[in-house]
């Protein structure tokens, strides 16, 4: 351990469940004078590669925001360009994700997915139940405001069918009703692209996350800033309201 750097990470707190909005792959490709769909491939590349990174610091759960319920609203050009570019991305990188060990977890209103898409991500979370190294899961077509209505009304199909009461709701089961029931509070929230918004992901979950803002465009996002949110993130003090 007589690298600097080693030692550092050493002292590093690892935060057990990381959101990302991978953002910023637009801008990135029109510095370049291309089509928007080139920073998109881009995109892909990078979150092959911060999955990687997470999984060496033993970061157990990473979730990232690839798509929004919003994102719909784009062209149609744009829009496809995206549902290929997922079934292409699981084709490519299959084995590695096997060979990493990653679990996958799809959020989000899937059933809006063309056909062929979401036979893929079906089959990519299917394939990948065993493994256990790092939960990543995905949210596409996905919209927290969406999830929470979506939640109240799996609710109230529990009272109706009276396999719960009023009194029974908590914050702990209320969750239960959301797409990834078993996902842990989230720790650190990263959000590349210069944007300081949340942009309707994980309004819930994000409660008493830390949030780390970057101006890099995402394509860009390097180890080194991986290194230093979570440098920064081992220097917050989290009270969660309490007086210490
Ligand atoms: C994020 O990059 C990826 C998606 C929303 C699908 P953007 O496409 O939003 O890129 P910018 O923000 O326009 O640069
Ligand atoms: C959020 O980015 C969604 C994803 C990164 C998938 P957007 O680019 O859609 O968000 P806004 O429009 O800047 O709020
Ligand atoms: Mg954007």
């Amino acid at each position: 351990m007589g690298n600097p750097k080693e030692y550092k990470i050493q002292n590093l707190k690892i935060p057990d469940h990381v959101a990302i909005i991978m953002d910023g792959n637009g801008r990135w490709a029109k510095k370049r004078l291309m089509p928007r769909k080139f920073g998109h491939r881009a995109g892909a590349e990078k979150l092959r590669q911060v999955v990687r990174w997470c999984a060496d610091y033993k970061i157990k759960y990473l979730t990232v925001y690839a798509f929004s319920t919003e994102n719909w609203q784009r062209s149609k050009d744009e829009v496809n360009a995206l549902m290929n570019l997922i079934i292409e991305f699981f084709g490519k990188y299959e084995d590695e994700l096997r060979a990493e060990g990653v679990r996958l977890n799809f959020i989000g209103e899937l059933s809006d997915l063309p056909q062929k898409t979401l036979e893929v991500v079906q089959k990519a979370e299917r394939d990948s139940q065993e493994r256990n190294r790092i939960i990543l899961t995905i949210a596409l077509s996905y919209g927290s405001r969406q999830e929470i209505i979506r939640a109240c009304k799996l609710y109230g199909d529990a009272l109706q069918s009276g396999t719960m009461t009023p009194d029974q709701l908590t914050i702990d089961n209320f969750s239960d009703f959301f797409y990834a029931a078993d996902l842990p509070d989230l720790d650190l929230l990263i959000r590349p692209g210069g944007e300081q918004r949340i942009s309707n992901f994980l309004l819930w979950q994000l409660s008493y996350a830390e949030m780390y803002f970057i101006d890099k465009l995402w394509p860009d996002f390097s180890e080194d800033d991986l290194y230093q949110a979570l440098e920064e993130y081992s220097g917050r003090d989290r009270r969660f309201g309490d007086a210490r």
